[in-house]
């Protein structure tokens, strides 16, 4: 079997245009448009790649732009008044502070410093808390967009054997938290895992979230399985991979997303949405 591929580019591309419209239809009303701060620290090129990605992404949904950049000398309490000052402008319903962070300041301080109905990354206790209890409100970008990716597949997580391979905050915890309140039921691997392989071999599901070049091998796909690739990975020789070994896998998938051009987009795509739904949120408008 050749799997089907999952385009998060058009995904995404359609998911931001009926965004925009929703914008264009609240302006038109004479309402101000909703509005997005991105933080960053430094000058991490990966990290400043991202940031112009949503700084253009909210300017090509009519959104209002904010964006701070810091240098990373910056001290935590500085970033913390930064942070501070957005929760009071009125403009802004959705802040982002890039991470990583240097390591002079602790993230997990800056992240707590965002008002919870501007967390638009979801990463606070009280959005990852309604997660899950299964009442989400702002949730994590990245498995929010693969929760979407499944959808526009027409692919039901209920029942299916799930592995979540990683278990970060970002991308592996609410990734099963998403599956779950969906129906599956999941497995995280993390590298304490005994025999990873096994566990993918059996999953009729794999969400990959580690941040290692090819790691998860085609051969360890169960036949007719879902793959959903979150690692984006720079060879030396400058090609962009994703955990999984696309080649092989694509052999045996029913579904694949590629890299580039699967999740990625999709993370993107979901800020916009989670600026939007902390909009409405903060404005009384039921959608
Ligand atoms: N760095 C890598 N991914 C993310 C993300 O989703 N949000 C933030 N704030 N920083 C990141």
């Amino acid at each position: 079997m050749t799997a089907r591929l999952i385009d998060g580019k058009a995904i995404a591309q359609s998911l931001r245009e009926g965004i925009r419209t929703q914008v264009a239809a609240l302006t038109a009303e004479g309402r101000r448009a909703p509005g997005l701060a991105v933080v960053i620290v430094g000058e991490d090129p990966a990290s400043q790649i991202y940031v112009r990605n949503k700084h253009l992404a909210t300017v090509a949904a009519g959104m209002h732009s904010v964006m701070k950049v810091l240098p990373a000398t910056v001290t935590q309490a500085q970033l913390i008044a930064v942070v501070e000052a957005l929760n009071e402008d009125p403009h802004v319903d959705g802040i982002l502070v890039q991470l990583p962070l240097p390591r002079h300041i602790d993230s997990k301080a800056v992240i707590d410093a965002i008002a919870v109905e501007k967390d638009v990354d979801g990463f606070s206790p009280e959005n990852l808390g309604l997660l899950a209890q299964r009442t989400p409100r702002l949730r994590p970008c990245t498995p929010y967009g693969c929760m979407k990716m499944l959808e526009a597949s027409g692919i039901d997580p209920s029942g299916m054997d799930a592995v979540v391979l990683g278990q970060s905050n970002i991308v592996g915890r609410p990734a099963a938290l998403e599956l779950l309140m969906k129906g599956a039921t999941v497995t995280i691997c993390h590298s304490r895992t005994r025999d990873l392989p096994g566990h993918v071999r059996r999953a009729d599901l794999v969400v990959a979230g580690i941040g290692k070049p090819e790691f998860v091998l085609g051969e360890w796909i169960k036949p007719g399985a879902v793959v959903l690739d979150v690692g984006i990975n720079r060879l030396p020789s400058g090609k962009l991979v994703g955990d999984v070994q696309f080649e092989a896998a694509k052999e045996r998938a029913s579904w694949i997303t590629p890299v580039p051009g699967g999740v990625g987009p999709m993370t993107i795509a979901m800020l916009i949405q989670n600026t939007l739904e902390a909009y409405q949120l903060r404005e009384g408008i039921r959608v």
